[in-house]
């Protein structure tokens, strides 16, 4: 099993040094990844909404040393929101923000990134639209869910993530569960220990849909982010069930995955939200996009076999 030591090889500088270098990265790179500034993303905004889908917005960037770099990551958030501004296309362009990028994890970390990202928040709501918390590794998930429920005494339309490979998400699912909240559910895609994660696949697709059902029959607004064709028609089939109309839920897939099944489920008449990434640091989210499926990291060897 690969996915293991690629997840590892994704927090390894040296690792990072070598793979940025090498010339063929860039075009593969390219594959998931919207652009390397505002500029070259927002086409690819006006494209992807043109076509009935909705998008949510990510400004690469985690695992800050400085708190520096976490003003960076705000400022960044906050350019973007002014270049969206004049789309008016309200909450069809959310934003998504990994805490880390915005200081969780330095000292002092959790106040920290809540100070930082407030203003993004509050920038988001006076354009019409919201944030989502991405979900990082289980040693943030107590932070990430404490900011989440500060900011939504505020702003009440703040997403959160959920994790099924980890043991705790149903519990998370049922607290968050409640009116008004928005919840993406994903299966998770860091390397996390036994201790407190499933490691088997079958465990995590199970757990999974536990926790879809746990969602569909509360009284939130559930984010299903997974390409999974199985996962897909139990949704649909738990939304029925629960008499949730097609716009009560929607379906969140990555960037240059899975584009055909996209479009299939708007054509259908579904939420359909695409997660968008871009900025030049790309590293970690582009080693995780190779460790989850053997074909995207075959696609990666294939085209450094051809050059
Ligand atoms: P999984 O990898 O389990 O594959 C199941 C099946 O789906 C495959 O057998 C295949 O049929 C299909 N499939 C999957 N990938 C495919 C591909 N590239 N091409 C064709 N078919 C494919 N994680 C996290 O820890 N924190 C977070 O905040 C987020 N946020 C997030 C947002 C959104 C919108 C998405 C879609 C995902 C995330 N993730 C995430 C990542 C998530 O945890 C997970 O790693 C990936 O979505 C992979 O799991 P899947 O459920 O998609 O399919």
């Amino acid at each position: 099993m690969l996915g293991p030591v690629i997840l590892a090889a994704s927090r390894s500088d040296q690792m990072r040094r070598v793979i940025s270098a090498a010339p063929v990265t860039k075009p593969v790179v390219n594959r998931f990844i919207a652009g390397e500034n505002v500029n070259e993303t927002v086409p690819v905004v006006r494209d992807t909404t043109a076509r009935g889908l909705e998008v949510t917005l990510d400004v690469l960037g985690e695992d800050i040393t400085d708190a520096s770099e976490a003003l960076r990551a705000r400022d960044a958030y906050l350019e973007l929101i002014e270049a969206l501004a004049p789309l008016g296309l309200g909450e069809r362009a959310e934003m998504s923000v990994k805490l880390s990028s915005f200081g969780q994890a330095l000292p002092g970390g959790h106040d920290l990134a809540l100070k930082n990202v407030t203003p993004v928040v509050e920038a988001a709501a006076e354009i019409g639209t919201t944030v989502t918390l991405d979900m990082e590794d289980h040693t943030t998930v107590d932070s990430t869910l404490a900011i989440h429920a500060d900011l939504r005494e505020r702003f009440p339309r703040t997403g959160a993530v959920v994790q099924s490979y980890l043991f705790r998400t149903e519990d998370d699912c049922r607290m968050l569960a409640e009116a008004g909240s928005r919840v993406r559910l994903v299966k998770g895609a860091y390397k996390e220990p036994a201790s407190v994660a499933y490691q088997n696949k079958a465990e995590v697709d199970k757990a999974y849909i536990r926790c879809l059902r746990i969602l569909m029959e509360g009284e939130g607004y559930p984010m299903i982010g997974s390409h999974d064709p199985r996962i897909i028609s139990i949704t649909q089939e738990l939304a029925r069930r629960a008499g949730r109309k097609l716009d009560d839920y929607e379906f969140q897939m990555l960037y240059g995955i899975r584009e055909a099944e996209q479009a299939r489920l708007a054509a259908e008449g579904h939420r359909m939200r695409v997660y968008i990434a871009y900025g030049t640091d790309w590293y970690g989210y582009f080693m995780r996009r190779l460790a989850e499926r053997p074909a995207n990291l075959a696609f990666f060897l294939r085209s450094l076999a051809t050059r």
